[in-house]
């Protein structure tokens, strides 16, 4: 079989991969706690289902705009003057099939093949993938002091020639850091500068704890015209936790969303308009259950990280927002990939290895599911590594020994 060099050096979705392992063997009825996930378990808002029934109902299900239905435009306009108090027009939006299509058509807007893209490490694990789809180079940046949180320096330090943009996803998937304002302010001034594209991805920037307010971008961006170079991405996907409708958004200059619509509207056209209803009805309806689902977070992580702090030998970093901890398990295990098997294989725990996100040694657990979920599911982690733990470990009717300590 003769497979293009772009298809070979695409790798599966490691997060995809393990939602389906967790079916599969929840199916069998294994006992499987998934901490691998990255869906908030609440409910779909009312408004949202309401207006895509009634649609459905006038058995009048058409094509869409390539660039999006107006009513969801004119909802994206309202979010971004409410959150980012900036007036855009409809020829400034996007609707695309997920933030993650909104991120992969800037991309194939902006890059050539052999371009770079810049992002700080550890980063969701769509941006290297997404860079090599279209032939151009993903470029991870690690923080020279070893945090989750980069400085500026450490973007100058990777830019070259070839550099064509950067993106930022704060607070960020997986480690749940939220960038600081002066980080923001001085990323902004550097891509207006060098002449960069900026692609915010926002698409958690509603779900942070501990009274902190969303930042905004723009704030900070002198040229606030049609030649900006900023290109905001966002969704309903996690804050209404709406993620199988699959809507998402960017905010850009007309022209590049003019290109944006080119592409989209070869590669998929508009979103389906059922999804699209929804996704207005989300913005527009009762907005409760977004603070809500931010508070259940909150308290989550505050759980997460109590029974992680009681674990000998692990390291865990305090979220700022998101519903992720990134865990340092490099005590016990090095290759995170062994690692997340070994506990599926021996507890039924799911995890993400954060070799994935681009760092060795760690772990990426999810706080989306239930308290008992992460009590259960960490109780279970620190039973199969610790050597102190008690030999044996009741899973409901099932007893389970430990043969490997
Ligand atoms: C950082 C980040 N960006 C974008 C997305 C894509 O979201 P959507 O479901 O809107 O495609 C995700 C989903 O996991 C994400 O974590």
């Amino acid at each position: 079989m003769s497979i293009s060099l772009i298809g070979k050096s695409i790798s599966e979705s490691a997060t995809l991969r393990l939602n389906e392992i967790a079916a599969v063997l929840r199916a069998k009825g294994e006992p499987v706690i998934h901490l691998g996930g990255g869906e908030p378990k609440t409910k779909a808002p009312l408004d949202a289902i309401l207006q895509a029934v009634s649609l459905l109902n006038s058995a009048e299900v058409r094509y869409t705009p390539a660039d999006g239905i107006p009513e969801l435009k004119q909802a994206v306009i309202r979010y971004t003057q409410d959150f980012y108090d900036r007036k855009v027009e409809p020829e400034n939006v996007i609707i695309s099939g997920g933030a993650k299509q909104a991120i992969m058509v800037a991309l194939q807007a902006i890059l050539n093949p052999q371009e770079e893209c810049i992002f700080p490490a550890p980063y969701w694990v769509s941006y290297p993938e997404m860079c090599k789809l279209i032939g151009a180079v993903p470029v991870p940046v690690y923080p020279e002091d070893g945090t989750f949180y980069p400085r500026i320096q450490d973007i100058e330090r990777v830019v070259t020639s070839y550099t064509k943009c950067v993106i930022i996803n704060s607070p960020n998937n997986p480690t749940g850091a939220m960038y600081s304002e002066d980080f923001i302010r001085d990323i902004v001034e550097f891509c207006e500068k060098r002449n960069l594209y900026l692609i915010m991805d926002d698409i958690y920037h509603r779900l942070i704890f501990d009274g902190r307010k969303p930042i905004n971008c723009y704030e900070y961006a002198k040229d606030l015209g049609e030649n900006s170079k900023l290109i905001l991405i966002n969704g309903i996907s996690k804050q209404y936790s709406m993620t199988g409708f699959r809507i998402g958004w960017a905010v850009a200059n007309k022209n590049l969303i003019r290109v944006m619509t080119n592409i989209q509207g070869h590669q998929t056209s508009g979103p389906s308009v059922v999804l699209q209803k929804a996704a207005v009805g989300a913005l527009n309806g009762t907005q409760s259950g977004v603070e809500n689902l931010r508070r259940t977070l909150e308290n989550n992580r505050n759980v997460m990280m109590e029974r992680l702090n009681a674990f000998d030998g692990v390291r865990a970093y305090k979220p700022d927002g998101t519903f992720y901890c990134f865990v340092d398990f490099s005590h016990y295990e090095k290759d995170s990939r062994k690692l997340s098997e070994f506990l599926l294989e021996k507890v039924r725990v799911l995890t993400v290895p954060g070799v994935e996100f681009g760092l060795e040694g760690f772990l990426r657990l999810s706080t989306c599911g239930s308290i008992k979920d992460i009590t259960e599911g960490i109780e279970r982690i620190k039973w199969a590594l610790d050597p102190n733990s008690p030999n044996e470990l009741y899973i409901g009717e099932r007893k389970l020994v430990r043969d490997w300590l």
